[in-house]
């Protein structure tokens, strides 16, 4: 193991480790000495990611867990309990786009994705912050995008705004846990190299933007747990992405949002 172990004997648990940004997340805490809980839906791909990280020389704990229902953080928390695993890093991260306009989805449909991309981060950061606050030590991310920063377009119509107030929010826990040790980082990707496409059905449109606007998951990660441990409350990834956000913040938010909006109809399906 070559990196410095600044996570070894703690406990991480990242949420969507099966695929994408969650496996390069727990890929990247091994490496840095951690012991992973990892939780997704996918029991087959936590079990293969879990013996690729035991040969680095880690424990590792799977938990079968479906977050777009109400009751599975309270599950969580009673089989990390059961397990006597405290952890102390958070990576709230699974998630997936409703690709469409508003009225293309049932109601079941959005209430799911709220409870997944909202509820079930918020859920488990207050089973977490409590013990993390007592310990004067704890580290959370909440996955958010570049889509909380930048003014919405049309379709995928919850998207920026579930990612907006993953933002806020953890600006917010940021600044009660500062003085404890408590960091919460809200990590703003733009477009990344996952499944996540080809989950909501948009690949095709992902494959025809430029290339300079695709990332891929390493430095995205390594940078934001870069950003974690220096106690900054939000980061974005890569300089085409600082740039666009950074412009967000200075021009009339109506420019902002038509350049967005024919940006985004490129890649999304309305
Ligand atoms: N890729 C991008 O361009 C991009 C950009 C900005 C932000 N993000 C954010 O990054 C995060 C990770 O996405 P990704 O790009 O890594 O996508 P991905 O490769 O599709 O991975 C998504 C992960 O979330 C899990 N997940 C989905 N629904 C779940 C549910 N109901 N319960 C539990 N786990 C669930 C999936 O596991 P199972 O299917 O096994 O449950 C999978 O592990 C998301 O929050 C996304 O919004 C992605």
């Amino acid at each position: 193991m070559s990196e410095v172990q600044i996570y070894r004997n703690q406990w991480a648990m990242v949420t969507g480790a099966s695929a994408g940004l969650g496996a390069e997340f727990s890929r990247q805490l091994a490496d840095k000495g951690a012991n992973l809980v990892l939780v997704a839906r996918r029991e087959d791909r936590l079990r293969t990611l879990a013996e690729e990280l035991t040969a680095k020389g880690v424990k590792t704990h799977i938990i079968i867990a479906d977050l777009a229902k109400p009751e599975a953080p309270d599950a969580i928390w009673h089989d990390l309990q059961a397990a006597s695993i405290k952890p102390d890093i958070l990576i709230n991260n699974a998630g997936f786009g409703l690709a469409g306009g508003f009225n293309k989805s049932d109601w079941p449909a959005h209430r799911d994705f709220i409870e997944l991309m909202v509820t079930s981060y918020v859920h488990l950061a207050h089973k977490l912050f409590g013990d993390m606050m007592a310990r004067g030590y704890g580290r959370i991310i909440n996955v958010a995008s570049v889509a909380g920063l930048v003014p919405a377009g049309p379709g995928h119509t919850l998207y920026g705004a579930s990612k907006a107030f993953l933002i806020s929010f953890s600006e917010s826990l940021n600044a009660e846990g500062r003085n404890k040790n408590v960091h919460c980082c809200a990590v703003c990707p733009g477009f990344t190299l996952s499944e996540f496409h080809d989950v909501n059905g948009t690949r095709d449109a992902i494959n025809k933007l430029p290339s300079f606007m695709m990332m891929e998951a390493p430095p995205v990660i390594a940078g934001g747990l870069r950003a974690m441990e220096k106690g900054k409350a939000v980061y974005v990834p890569g300089l085409v992405y600082k740039t666009i956000t950074a412009l967000a913040g200075m021009l009339p938010r109506n420019l902002m949002q038509s350049l967005s909006a024919k940006q985004l109809q490129k890649a999304r399906k309305v």
